[in-house]
Protein backbone atom coordinates (compact mmCIF):
# COMPACT_ATOMS: atom_id res chain seq x y z
CA UNK A 1 0.00 0.00 0.00
CA UNK A 2 1.68 3.39 -0.65
CA UNK A 3 1.17 6.61 1.32
CA UNK A 4 -2.06 7.87 0.45
CA UNK A 5 -1.37 10.90 1.38
CA UNK A 6 0.50 13.55 -0.71
CA UNK A 7 3.29 13.39 0.87
CA UNK A 8 6.98 13.95 -0.44
CA UNK A 9 8.93 13.99 2.13
CA UNK A 10 10.09 10.77 4.58
CA UNK A 11 12.47 11.43 6.69
CA UNK A 12 14.14 9.17 9.42
CA UNK A 13 14.48 10.03 13.27
CA UNK A 14 17.90 10.85 14.33
CA UNK A 15 17.46 7.83 16.54
CA UNK A 16 16.90 5.71 13.43
CA UNK A 17 20.20 6.59 11.83
CA UNK A 18 21.74 3.29 10.91
CA UNK A 19 24.79 2.13 13.35
CA UNK A 20 26.48 -0.56 10.75
CA UNK A 21 27.65 -0.83 7.26
CA UNK A 22 26.11 -3.09 5.05
CA UNK A 23 29.68 -5.19 3.85
CA UNK A 24 28.43 -6.76 -0.21
CA UNK A 25 31.18 -8.80 -0.18
CA UNK A 26 29.09 -12.27 1.78
CA UNK A 27 26.52 -11.36 -0.53
CA UNK A 28 28.51 -12.16 -4.20
CA UNK A 29 28.29 -15.18 -5.69
CA UNK A 30 31.97 -15.76 -6.34
CA UNK A 31 35.01 -13.99 -4.06
CA UNK A 32 35.87 -10.66 -5.54
CA UNK A 33 39.39 -11.23 -7.67
CA UNK A 34 42.57 -9.95 -5.49
CA UNK A 35 44.35 -6.60 -6.15
CA UNK A 36 47.95 -7.15 -7.61
CA UNK A 37 51.10 -5.44 -6.81
CA UNK A 38 52.05 -3.07 -9.22
CA UNK A 39 55.76 -4.54 -9.20
CA UNK A 40 55.47 -8.12 -8.76
CA UNK A 41 51.82 -8.64 -9.99
CA UNK A 42 51.53 -10.77 -6.59
CA UNK A 43 47.85 -10.14 -4.51
CA UNK A 44 48.46 -7.54 -2.36
CA UNK A 45 48.52 -8.25 1.63
CA UNK A 46 48.00 -5.72 4.25
CA UNK A 47 51.43 -5.00 4.33
CA UNK A 48 51.95 -3.33 1.20
CA UNK A 49 49.03 -0.92 1.96
CA UNK A 50 50.22 0.00 5.34
CA UNK A 51 51.88 2.83 3.71
CA UNK A 52 48.99 4.32 2.35
CA UNK A 53 45.95 3.62 4.70
CA UNK A 54 44.76 3.27 8.25
CA UNK A 55 45.15 -0.32 9.73
CA UNK A 56 41.00 -0.37 10.14
CA UNK A 57 40.64 0.85 6.75
CA UNK A 58 42.40 -2.18 5.45
CA UNK A 59 41.04 -4.60 7.49
CA UNK A 60 37.39 -3.50 5.69
CA UNK A 61 38.98 -3.38 2.38
CA UNK A 62 39.56 -7.08 3.07
CA UNK A 63 36.20 -8.02 5.49
CA UNK A 64 33.92 -10.71 5.12
CA UNK A 65 31.87 -9.87 8.36
CA UNK A 66 28.40 -9.02 7.11
CA UNK A 67 28.06 -5.80 9.26
CA UNK A 68 30.70 -2.99 10.43
CA UNK A 69 29.58 -0.95 13.10
CA UNK A 70 30.31 2.43 12.54
CA UNK A 71 32.32 4.24 15.46
CA UNK A 72 30.33 6.48 17.86
CA UNK A 73 32.63 9.57 17.08
CA UNK A 74 31.72 9.28 13.12
CA UNK A 75 28.04 8.77 13.63
CA UNK A 76 28.24 12.49 15.62
CA UNK A 77 29.68 14.02 12.43
CA UNK A 78 27.24 12.36 10.33
CA UNK A 79 24.61 13.44 12.44
CA UNK A 80 25.00 17.11 11.18
CA UNK A 81 23.02 16.16 7.92
CA UNK A 82 22.10 12.29 8.21
CA UNK A 83 19.50 10.86 8.04
CA UNK A 84 19.18 12.69 4.21
CA UNK A 85 15.55 12.81 3.37
CA UNK A 86 14.20 10.32 0.74
CA UNK A 87 11.83 12.78 -1.81
CA UNK A 88 8.95 11.20 -3.97
CA UNK A 89 9.34 12.72 -6.97
CA UNK A 90 5.76 13.34 -8.03
CA UNK A 91 5.91 16.69 -9.72
CA UNK A 92 8.88 15.07 -12.37
CA UNK A 93 6.06 12.15 -12.01
CA UNK A 94 3.28 14.54 -12.92
CA UNK A 95 5.88 16.17 -15.41
CA UNK A 96 6.38 12.82 -17.15
CA UNK A 97 2.95 11.98 -17.37
CA UNK A 98 4.15 7.96 -15.98
CA UNK A 99 2.43 5.56 -13.43
CA UNK A 100 6.04 4.93 -12.01
CA UNK A 101 6.51 6.27 -8.44
CA UNK A 102 9.71 8.26 -8.61
CA UNK A 103 12.13 8.55 -5.24
CA UNK A 104 15.26 10.13 -4.35
CA UNK A 105 17.23 10.12 -1.36
CA UNK A 106 19.03 13.90 -1.05
CA UNK A 107 22.65 13.69 -0.43
CA UNK A 108 22.81 17.30 -1.42
CA UNK A 109 22.01 18.36 1.73
CA UNK A 110 25.70 17.71 3.40
CA UNK A 111 27.68 20.16 4.39
CA UNK A 112 30.05 19.73 0.70
CA UNK A 113 26.62 19.08 -1.25
CA UNK A 114 26.97 15.28 -1.79
CA UNK A 115 27.44 11.58 -1.09
CA UNK A 116 30.88 12.19 -0.47
CA UNK A 117 31.26 13.16 3.16
CA UNK A 118 29.90 9.66 4.17
CA UNK A 119 33.42 8.34 3.71
CA UNK A 120 35.06 10.95 4.17
CA UNK A 121 34.50 11.44 7.56
CA UNK A 122 35.02 7.88 8.71
CA UNK A 123 38.57 8.02 6.57
CA UNK A 124 39.58 11.07 8.68
CA UNK A 125 38.90 9.37 11.87
CA UNK A 126 40.65 6.08 11.73
CA UNK A 127 43.42 7.80 10.14
CA UNK A 128 43.44 10.78 13.17
CA UNK A 129 42.81 7.57 15.56
CA UNK A 130 45.84 5.88 14.44
CA UNK A 131 48.44 9.05 14.40
CA UNK A 132 48.20 10.46 10.99
CA UNK A 133 48.78 14.17 10.50
CA UNK A 134 47.98 14.78 6.82
CA UNK A 135 45.99 13.37 3.98
CA UNK A 136 47.15 13.40 0.32
CA UNK A 137 43.85 12.60 -1.89
CA UNK A 138 42.83 13.74 -5.72
CA UNK A 139 39.88 15.26 -6.31
CA UNK A 140 37.38 15.66 -10.24
CA UNK A 141 34.96 17.64 -9.65
CA UNK A 142 35.36 18.73 -6.21
CA UNK A 143 33.40 17.28 -4.44
CA UNK A 144 35.41 15.06 -3.03
CA UNK A 145 38.38 17.22 -1.99
CA UNK A 146 35.82 19.55 -0.30
CA UNK A 147 34.25 16.49 1.29
CA UNK A 148 38.42 14.91 2.92
CA UNK A 149 38.53 18.78 3.82
CA UNK A 150 35.61 19.27 5.81
CA UNK A 151 36.13 15.91 7.36
CA UNK A 152 39.68 16.50 8.10
CA UNK A 153 38.53 19.58 10.35
CA UNK A 154 36.28 17.51 12.21
CA UNK A 155 39.86 15.51 13.44
CA UNK A 156 42.51 17.99 13.25
CA UNK A 157 43.95 16.97 10.10
CA UNK A 158 45.67 18.66 7.66
CA UNK A 159 44.55 17.80 4.08
CA UNK A 160 46.32 18.54 0.56
CA UNK A 161 43.98 18.03 -2.45
CA UNK A 162 45.58 17.45 -6.11
CA UNK A 163 42.44 18.59 -8.09
CA UNK A 164 41.57 17.69 -11.92
CA UNK A 165 43.20 20.81 -13.77
CA UNK A 166 39.90 20.90 -15.81
CA UNK A 167 37.85 20.97 -13.40
CA UNK A 168 40.10 23.54 -10.91
CA UNK A 169 39.40 25.82 -13.85
CA UNK A 170 36.14 25.77 -14.16
CA UNK A 171 35.14 25.42 -10.68
CA UNK A 172 37.06 27.79 -8.65
CA UNK A 173 34.70 28.17 -5.74
CA UNK A 174 35.38 24.84 -5.10
CA UNK A 175 38.61 25.42 -3.94
CA UNK A 176 37.67 28.44 -1.40
CA UNK A 177 35.38 25.86 -0.01
CA UNK A 178 38.02 23.31 0.60
CA UNK A 179 40.35 26.71 2.13
CA UNK A 180 37.44 27.43 4.24
CA UNK A 181 37.81 24.08 5.62
CA UNK A 182 41.23 24.56 6.08
CA UNK A 183 42.36 22.20 2.90
CA UNK A 184 45.24 23.22 0.26
CA UNK A 185 44.40 22.41 -3.50
CA UNK A 186 46.82 22.68 -5.99
CA UNK A 187 45.93 21.45 -9.99
CA UNK A 188 46.42 18.57 -11.52
CA UNK A 189 48.80 17.09 -13.30
CA UNK A 190 51.85 19.43 -10.95
CA UNK A 191 54.29 18.67 -13.31
CA UNK A 192 52.26 19.41 -16.87
CA UNK A 193 50.60 22.55 -16.68
CA UNK A 194 49.03 22.65 -20.33
CA UNK A 195 47.08 19.25 -19.65
CA UNK A 196 43.57 19.41 -18.77
CA UNK A 197 43.89 16.81 -16.16
CA UNK A 198 42.19 13.09 -15.19
CA UNK A 199 41.29 11.46 -11.86
CA UNK A 200 43.88 8.81 -12.56
CA UNK A 201 46.82 11.52 -12.83
CA UNK A 202 45.42 13.06 -9.98
CA UNK A 203 45.44 9.90 -7.91
CA UNK A 204 48.89 9.24 -9.06
CA UNK A 205 50.00 13.17 -7.43
CA UNK A 206 48.53 12.14 -4.65
CA UNK A 207 50.02 9.06 -3.99
CA UNK A 208 53.13 9.49 -4.54
CA UNK A 209 52.58 12.66 -1.93
CA UNK A 210 51.55 10.05 0.82
CA UNK A 211 54.08 7.95 -0.36
CA UNK A 212 56.85 10.43 0.03
CA UNK A 213 56.15 11.63 4.07
CA UNK A 214 55.37 9.85 7.10
CA UNK A 215 52.78 11.81 8.65
CA UNK A 216 50.74 11.14 6.01
CA UNK A 217 48.39 9.12 3.70
CA UNK A 218 46.51 8.60 1.07
CA UNK A 219 42.33 8.90 1.09
CA UNK A 220 40.52 7.90 -2.12
CA UNK A 221 37.25 8.97 -2.69
CA UNK A 222 35.49 5.84 -4.33
CA UNK A 223 36.39 2.36 -6.22
CA UNK A 224 37.65 0.77 -3.30
CA UNK A 225 35.92 -1.66 -1.26
CA UNK A 226 35.65 -0.01 1.84
CA UNK A 227 34.72 3.76 0.46
CA UNK A 228 31.65 1.70 -0.97
CA UNK A 229 30.61 0.12 2.39
CA UNK A 230 30.90 3.61 3.85
CA UNK A 231 28.51 4.86 1.37
CA UNK A 232 26.11 2.04 2.03
CA UNK A 233 24.39 4.54 4.72
CA UNK A 234 22.67 5.91 1.70
CA UNK A 235 20.26 2.18 0.93
CA UNK A 236 19.93 1.40 4.34
CA UNK A 237 18.48 4.56 5.06
CA UNK A 238 16.75 4.43 1.94
CA UNK A 239 15.23 1.05 2.58
CA UNK A 240 13.81 2.13 5.76
CA UNK A 241 11.90 5.15 4.69
CA UNK A 242 10.51 3.74 1.52
CA UNK A 243 8.77 1.52 4.13
CA UNK A 244 7.69 3.79 5.84
CA UNK A 245 6.64 5.93 2.30
CA UNK A 246 4.48 2.33 2.02
CA UNK A 247 6.57 0.59 -0.78
CA UNK A 248 7.87 -2.62 0.05
CA UNK A 249 10.77 -2.46 -2.42
CA UNK A 250 12.00 -0.60 -5.18
CA UNK A 251 11.89 -2.20 -8.79
CA UNK A 252 14.87 -0.27 -9.63
CA UNK A 253 17.58 1.53 -8.25
CA UNK A 254 19.59 3.95 -10.12
CA UNK A 255 22.77 6.30 -9.79
CA UNK A 256 25.33 7.49 -11.57
CA UNK A 257 28.52 5.89 -11.66
CA UNK A 258 32.49 7.43 -11.60
CA UNK A 259 34.43 4.94 -9.95
CA UNK A 260 31.23 3.42 -8.39
CA UNK A 261 30.56 4.79 -4.73
CA UNK A 262 27.29 6.39 -4.50
CA UNK A 263 25.79 3.71 -6.40
CA UNK A 264 27.02 1.24 -4.50
CA UNK A 265 26.11 2.67 -1.43
CA UNK A 266 22.13 3.12 -2.71
CA UNK A 267 22.11 0.03 -4.21
CA UNK A 268 24.45 -2.90 -2.42
CA UNK A 269 22.01 -3.21 0.29
CA UNK A 270 19.14 -4.32 -2.03
CA UNK A 271 21.56 -6.82 -3.75
CA UNK A 272 19.74 -9.71 -1.77
CA UNK A 273 16.52 -9.11 -3.42
CA UNK A 274 16.84 -10.60 -6.44
CA UNK A 275 13.53 -8.82 -7.78
CA UNK A 276 15.44 -5.47 -7.43
CA UNK A 277 17.13 -4.55 -10.80
CA UNK A 278 20.27 -2.21 -10.45
CA UNK A 279 21.42 0.28 -12.98
CA UNK A 280 24.29 2.25 -13.18
CA UNK A 281 24.43 5.36 -15.36
CA UNK A 282 27.88 6.83 -16.96
CA UNK A 283 29.19 9.31 -19.52
CA UNK A 284 28.65 8.60 -22.73
CA UNK A 285 32.21 10.12 -23.28
CA UNK A 286 33.95 8.03 -20.67
CA UNK A 287 31.85 4.75 -20.91
CA UNK A 288 33.58 2.51 -18.55
CA UNK A 289 30.97 0.26 -17.79
CA UNK A 290 29.06 0.16 -21.47
CA UNK A 291 32.53 -0.22 -23.58
CA UNK A 292 35.67 -0.94 -21.56
CA UNK A 293 37.07 -4.21 -20.83
CA UNK A 294 36.93 -6.54 -17.88
CA UNK A 295 40.32 -7.04 -16.97
CA UNK A 296 43.24 -5.90 -14.83
CA UNK A 297 44.23 -2.41 -14.59
CA UNK A 298 45.96 0.43 -12.35
CA UNK A 299 43.61 2.14 -10.33
CA UNK A 300 46.32 5.32 -11.92
CA UNK A 301 47.96 6.59 -14.73
CA UNK A 302 51.10 6.42 -13.63
CA UNK A 303 50.93 2.86 -12.43
CA UNK A 304 51.85 3.36 -8.87
CA UNK A 305 48.84 1.84 -7.28
CA UNK A 306 47.85 -1.77 -7.03
CA UNK A 307 46.16 -3.70 -9.91
CA UNK A 308 42.99 -4.26 -9.76
CA UNK A 309 40.50 -6.32 -11.94
CA UNK A 310 37.84 -3.66 -13.33
CA UNK A 311 35.96 -2.40 -16.08
CA UNK A 312 38.60 0.39 -17.61
CA UNK A 313 39.00 2.48 -20.52
CA UNK A 314 42.78 2.06 -19.85
CA UNK A 315 44.95 3.83 -17.37
CA UNK A 316 46.09 6.23 -20.03
CA UNK A 317 42.65 7.23 -21.01
CA UNK A 318 42.01 10.94 -20.64
CA UNK A 319 38.38 11.81 -20.95
CA UNK A 320 37.14 14.92 -22.58
CA UNK A 321 36.65 17.76 -20.53
CA UNK A 322 32.92 16.91 -19.95
CA UNK A 323 31.63 19.12 -16.64
CA UNK A 324 30.31 16.02 -14.61
CA UNK A 325 34.72 15.86 -13.44
CA UNK A 326 33.31 13.13 -10.85
CA UNK A 327 32.24 10.40 -13.31
CA UNK A 328 36.16 11.08 -15.53
CA UNK A 329 37.42 8.02 -14.68
CA UNK A 330 38.87 5.47 -16.71
CA UNK A 331 38.31 2.13 -14.37
CA UNK A 332 35.39 1.24 -12.02
CA UNK A 333 35.08 -0.19 -8.54
CA UNK A 334 35.64 -3.85 -8.66
CA UNK A 335 32.58 -4.71 -6.64
CA UNK A 336 30.22 -2.73 -9.20
CA UNK A 337 32.24 -4.27 -12.20
CA UNK A 338 31.59 -7.68 -10.96
CA UNK A 339 28.42 -7.22 -10.74
CA UNK A 340 28.18 -5.58 -14.32
CA UNK A 341 29.98 -8.70 -15.65
CA UNK A 342 27.91 -10.97 -14.35
CA UNK A 343 25.02 -9.20 -15.17
CA UNK A 344 22.87 -8.89 -12.03
CA UNK A 345 23.89 -4.91 -12.57
CA UNK A 346 23.03 -2.84 -15.57
CA UNK A 347 25.04 -0.06 -17.28
CA UNK A 348 23.50 3.06 -19.57
CA UNK A 349 25.76 6.01 -20.88
CA UNK A 350 24.39 9.63 -22.00
CA UNK A 351 25.40 12.09 -23.72
CA UNK A 352 26.14 15.68 -21.87
CA UNK A 353 23.53 17.61 -23.56
CA UNK A 354 20.82 15.22 -22.71
CA UNK A 355 22.12 15.10 -19.05
CA UNK A 356 21.34 18.70 -18.98
CA UNK A 357 18.08 18.34 -20.40
CA UNK A 358 17.29 15.85 -18.11
CA UNK A 359 18.68 18.54 -15.33
CA UNK A 360 17.11 21.62 -16.33
CA UNK A 361 13.64 19.51 -16.41
CA UNK A 362 14.12 18.43 -12.71
CA UNK A 363 15.10 21.80 -11.76
CA UNK A 364 12.07 23.09 -13.36
CA UNK A 365 9.17 20.55 -11.67
CA UNK A 366 11.20 19.96 -8.78
CA UNK A 367 13.18 22.60 -8.24
CA UNK A 368 16.57 21.75 -6.92
CA UNK A 369 19.79 22.12 -9.23
CA UNK A 370 21.44 19.29 -9.71
CA UNK A 371 25.44 17.93 -10.18
CA UNK A 372 26.29 17.14 -13.74
CA UNK A 373 26.91 14.00 -12.43
CA UNK A 374 23.44 13.64 -11.15
CA UNK A 375 22.23 14.28 -14.10
CA UNK A 376 23.39 10.61 -15.82
CA UNK A 377 21.07 9.00 -12.65
CA UNK A 378 17.83 11.48 -13.65
CA UNK A 379 18.49 10.96 -17.36
CA UNK A 380 18.20 7.06 -16.71
CA UNK A 381 15.32 7.95 -14.38
CA UNK A 382 13.47 9.38 -17.28
CA UNK A 383 14.30 6.70 -19.52
CA UNK A 384 12.78 3.94 -16.91
CA UNK A 385 9.91 6.13 -16.45
CA UNK A 386 9.10 6.47 -20.40
CA UNK A 387 9.28 2.83 -20.09
CA UNK A 388 6.98 2.19 -17.49
CA UNK A 389 4.38 4.73 -18.78
CA UNK A 390 4.92 2.40 -22.73
CA UNK A 391 3.56 -0.66 -20.66
CA UNK A 392 1.71 0.90 -18.26
CA UNK A 393 3.65 0.32 -15.33
CA UNK A 394 3.64 0.70 -11.52
CA UNK A 395 6.66 0.53 -11.47
CA UNK A 396 8.84 2.35 -8.42
CA UNK A 397 12.21 3.66 -9.03
CA UNK A 398 14.91 5.19 -6.43
CA UNK A 399 17.45 6.87 -7.67
CA UNK A 400 20.47 8.53 -5.49
CA UNK A 401 20.52 12.58 -5.90
CA UNK A 402 24.44 12.43 -5.29
CA UNK A 403 25.38 16.42 -5.44
CA UNK A 404 23.53 19.93 -6.01
CA UNK A 405 25.06 21.76 -8.92
CA UNK A 406 24.83 25.06 -7.55
CA UNK A 407 28.88 25.63 -8.10
CA UNK A 408 28.38 24.50 -11.33
CA UNK A 409 26.70 27.16 -12.60
CA UNK A 410 28.86 27.91 -15.81
CA UNK A 411 27.87 24.46 -16.73
CA UNK A 412 24.22 25.80 -17.16
CA UNK A 413 25.36 29.18 -18.19
CA UNK A 414 26.90 26.96 -21.50
CA UNK A 415 23.59 24.83 -21.75
CA UNK A 416 21.16 27.66 -21.37
CA UNK A 417 23.03 29.66 -23.77
CA UNK A 418 23.53 27.08 -26.28
CA UNK A 419 26.99 26.45 -26.35
CA UNK A 420 27.22 23.08 -24.67
CA UNK A 421 28.79 20.54 -26.73
CA UNK A 422 28.30 16.64 -25.71
CA UNK A 423 32.18 16.32 -26.34
CA UNK A 424 34.07 18.82 -25.83
C1 LIG B 1 28.24 14.66 -7.20
C2 LIG B 1 29.02 13.45 -7.59
N1 LIG B 1 28.36 12.37 -8.00
C3 LIG B 1 29.00 11.27 -8.39
C4 LIG B 1 30.37 11.21 -8.39
C5 LIG B 1 31.03 9.97 -8.91
O1 LIG B 1 31.68 9.26 -7.95
P1 LIG B 1 31.13 7.89 -7.44
O2 LIG B 1 30.86 7.04 -8.62
O3 LIG B 1 32.20 7.38 -6.58
O4 LIG B 1 29.90 8.16 -6.65
C6 LIG B 1 31.12 12.29 -7.95
C7 LIG B 1 32.57 12.23 -7.89
O5 LIG B 1 33.26 13.17 -7.69
C8 LIG B 1 30.42 13.44 -7.55
O6 LIG B 1 31.08 14.53 -7.14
Amino acid sequence: MVAPALDTRFALAQSELPTAWFNVAPHLATPLDPPLHPATREPVGPDDLAPLFAQELIGQEMSADPWIDIPGEVLDVLRLWRPTPLVRARRLEAALGTPARIYFKDESVSPAGSHKPNSAVPQAFYNAREGIARLATETGAGQWGTALAFACAQYDLECAVYMVRRSFEQKPYRKVIMETWGGSVVPSPIDDPSHPGSLGAAISDAVRDAVGRDDTHYALGSVLNHVLLHQTIIGLEAQQQLANAGETRPDVVIAPCGGGSNLGGVALPFLPDPSVRLLAAEPASCPTLTKGTYSYDFGDTAGLTPLMNMYTLGHDFVPPGIHAGGLRYHGDSPIISKLVHEGRMEAVAHKQRAVFEANVLFARVEGKIPAPEAGHGIASVIQEAADATAKNEERVILFNYCGHGLLDLAAYQEYLAGDLVDEP
